[in-house]
């Protein structure tokens, strides 16, 4: 049968000047298939390098995925221009007055806001999930004290899934978390909380380490936040309490950090996950990926940036040198956002009520002379670089006392609840998961043969070899030492 005039109409031609041919390809929720472009092949031109592929058909370039939809998902919307946010459908703004963390993140993964019930059962098991085994103690005791606590935070996630052999389909079957029937979902909810749960004591284990204190096992009846408060900061007082303000106020964060759609922690995640991994390695992956300075670790470069400026004064003068790319706005920019991140009013506010109680911090002038001058800045109005989420929350962090490189952990432990709504979304997706595995364009050397090493000449210069490395210490000293088997550096 033809094509119905309506398909015909959702539908891009593409006309093929290379040999004359045309295409129709459909067009799906304002979405085209790359694989559609496969199609689209021709003769290779004279002299054109057999690596192009030119004969078996054109590959789509998308270098940092700028505009590649790569999974449908029903979780998280954002909208960039309008500067909209929304959880399953409800506003970001909406949830962060009325909601919580906790009951945010049964929305994020389940889908529905639960009922009084169904939120007790949750919050119930989440926070039964919270205790380690004791064995973890060692682990933590294993690292530095002045180990970035990022650095800690990823590996534990990865070492906590080796404790749960059912939860690892290299061990159990890969269809493990893919049957999607009553034991493949129960299974897959116990590591949803054991996760949520425990990613607040991982973390505070973290801060303790940092801190050279011992641990203190999860306590019971607080709140989410308030528990994980107690395990960073409790030292042996009778019916310690935190701050209620400062712990609404970090509920209120977590819930904003919850899931961002797929920015690169979240799609480090599912990229990992879609080889059927365990979840602990694919939330590990995850976390590795929030700790860089362009994602969530630009919290904690925001209050460096700060620092370095000093005080308002120095504002004019920072803001032409991230003109001449000598230096970065961080906590501005977003791929996204090309207007303010409705976030960062949100924490901007929360900001205030901190304040409050722990007194303004020093750099909130500064932060705020930042902020005025660059969102009236032609070089930052031009390119859309308006406040992110990182922009205000350091400042709220740094009030309540916490570490510097402490900052990305307090973005990745509600970040874990997102990147499971995601992983599980996957895992339970119609046609099961297949696995991600992009295309390159490859423009490297062509076919050549091996040469003998006695025949070879060597490449020199900077990025062909390696560069010379100056050695000090131990090393230098061994050098000009005899031994046997002594090898020449
Ligand atoms: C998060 O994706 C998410 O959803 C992430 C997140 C989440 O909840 O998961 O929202 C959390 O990671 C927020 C972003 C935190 N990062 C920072 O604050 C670091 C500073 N921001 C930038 O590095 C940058 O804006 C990014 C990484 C956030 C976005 O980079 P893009 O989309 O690749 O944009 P780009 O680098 O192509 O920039 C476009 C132009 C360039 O200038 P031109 O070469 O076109 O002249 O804007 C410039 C950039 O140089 N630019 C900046 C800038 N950000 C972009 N110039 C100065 N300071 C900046 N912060």
């Amino acid at each position: 049968m033809g094509r119905s005039l309506e398909s015909e109409a959702n539908s891009l031609t593409v006309r093929d000047n290379r040999t004359g041919k045309t295409f129709n390809i459909p067009i799906v929720d304002n979405t085209i298939s790359a694989t559609a472009f496969k199609a689209i092949a021709a003769p290779r031109k004279e002299g054109e390098r057999e690596e192009n592929e030119t004969e078996k058909g054109l590959r789509v370039a998308d270098k940092g995925f700028l505009n590649t939809a790569v999974i449908q998902s029903q979780i998280t919307y954002i909208d960039g221009d309008a500067g909209v946010l929304r959880y399953r459908g409800y506003p970001i703004e909406q949830l962060a007055l009325h909601s919580s963390h906790l009951e945010t993140s049964y929305l994020l993964i389940y889908g529905h806001l639960p009922s009084r019930e169904q939120y007790k059962v949750f919050e119930s098991e989440i926070m039964h999930h919270s205790i380690v085994h004791a064995d973890a103690e060692g682990f933590f005791r294993s690292f530095r004290y002045d180990a970035h606590p990022m650095a800690i935070l990823t590996s534990a996630f990865s070492y906590l899934g080796s404790y749960y052999s059912e939860a690892n389909p290299s061990l159990q079957g890969q269809t493990l978390f893919t049957k999607g029937d009553h034991n493949s979902l129960a299974n897959m909810d116990k590591q949803i909380f054991r996760l949520i749960g425990k990613a607040t004591t991982l973390a505070a284990m973290a801060y303790r380490i940092r801190q050279g204190r011992d641990f203190v096992t999860p306590p019971t009846g607080l709140s989410y936040t308030g528990s994980f408060l107690y395990q960073m900061d409790h030292l042996g007082q009778e019916n310690y309490r935190p701050s209620p303000v400062l712990e609404r106020a970090l509920d209120v964060l977590f819930l904003l950090h919850a899931d961002h759609e797929l920015n690169a922690s979240c799609t480090t995640v599912l990229q990992t996950g879609s080889s059927l991994v365990d979840p602990y390695s694919a939330i590990a992956a995850g976390c590795a990926s929030l700790y860089g300075p362009l994602h969530g670790g630009a919290n904690e470069a925001v209050i460096r940036m700060l620092i370095s400026i000093g005080s308002p004064e120095n504002v004019p003068a920072f803001l032409e040198s991230v003109k001449r790319r000598e230096k970065v706005l961080s906590g501005f920019g977003h791929r996204v956002y090309k207007t303010s991140d409705p976030r960062s009013f949100i924490i901007r506010k929360t900001a205030d009520e901190v304040f409050k109680v722990t007194g303004k911090d020093e750099l909130l002038d500064t932060a705020m002379a930042l902020h005025d001058a660059a969102i009236k800045d032609e070089f930052f109005v031009k390119r859309k670089l308006a406040p992110n989420v990182d922009f205000w929350s350091g400042l709220i962090y740094r009030a309540m006392g916490f570490p510097l490189d402490f900052f990305p952990v307090l973005f990745a432990v509600p970040r874990v609840v997102g990147w499971l709504a995601h992983w599980r979304q996957m895992m339970l997706q119609s046609g099961g998961v297949k696995i991600w595995r992009p295309r390159q364009v490859y423009v490297g050397a062509g076919k050549r043969d091996f040469v003998p090493i006695e025949e070879r000449k060597p490449v020199e210069g900077p990025k062909q070899a390696p560069t010379p490395v100056m050695h000090s210490g131990i090393t230098k000293r061994t050098a000009m030492a005899e031994f046997k088997g002594k090898t020449k550096l």
